[in-house]
């Protein structure tokens, strides 16, 4: 099974990045504790700041992929041209945030990009990601 891990602006400073909200363990740190709990899976990563980078990434995952998970960071609220790009893949999208974009300031609490995911994880720290993991392998194995 490959899983694509795709982060957005900003979360290459994930550990150094205001930690009261997003934590003090980098990604990198992150994903060898994931990649070492999920040893069966095939789980990749990439990460951009630039909005046209996390489009192509997304169109050359999506179409071979068993799931893409997804923090697109600050453009989950402001991006059509990311939500036409998810509706256009065959993999499904999972997205993902670190905090509670419901409990910060309000232009947070919409996002462009839910209503062409698969569903959305959020609040659980780091966690989230590997929530997105278990929801994704476990949608596979359901599909047999
Ligand atoms: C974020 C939440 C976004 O509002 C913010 O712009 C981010 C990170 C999160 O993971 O909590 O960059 O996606």
């Amino acid at each position: 099974m490959k899983i694509q891990i795709i982060n957005g602006p900003n979360l290459n400073l994930l550990g150094q990045r205001e930690p009261g909200i997003y934590g003090a363990m980098s990604f990198d740190k992150y994903l060898e504790e994931l990649r070492a709990a999920y040893p069966q899976l095939e789980i990749d990563y990439y990460q951009s700041n630039i909005e046209g980078e996390l489009i192509n990434k997304l169109q050359e995952a999506g179409f071979s992929y068993d799931g893409i998970v997804l923090n697109a960071g600050a453009y989950t609220h402001t991006s059509i041209a990311l939500q036409d790009c998810i509706r256009s893949l065959k993999s499904p999208v999972i997205e993902v945030h670190i905090s509670n974009v419901h409990k910060r300031e309000e232009f947070r609490h919409h996002s462009y990009i839910s209503c062409a995911c698969l569903g959305v994880i959020c609040g659980f720290g780091l966690d989230s990601y590997r929530l997105a993991v278990e929801a994704i392998v476990k949608k596979v194995k359901s599909e047999g």
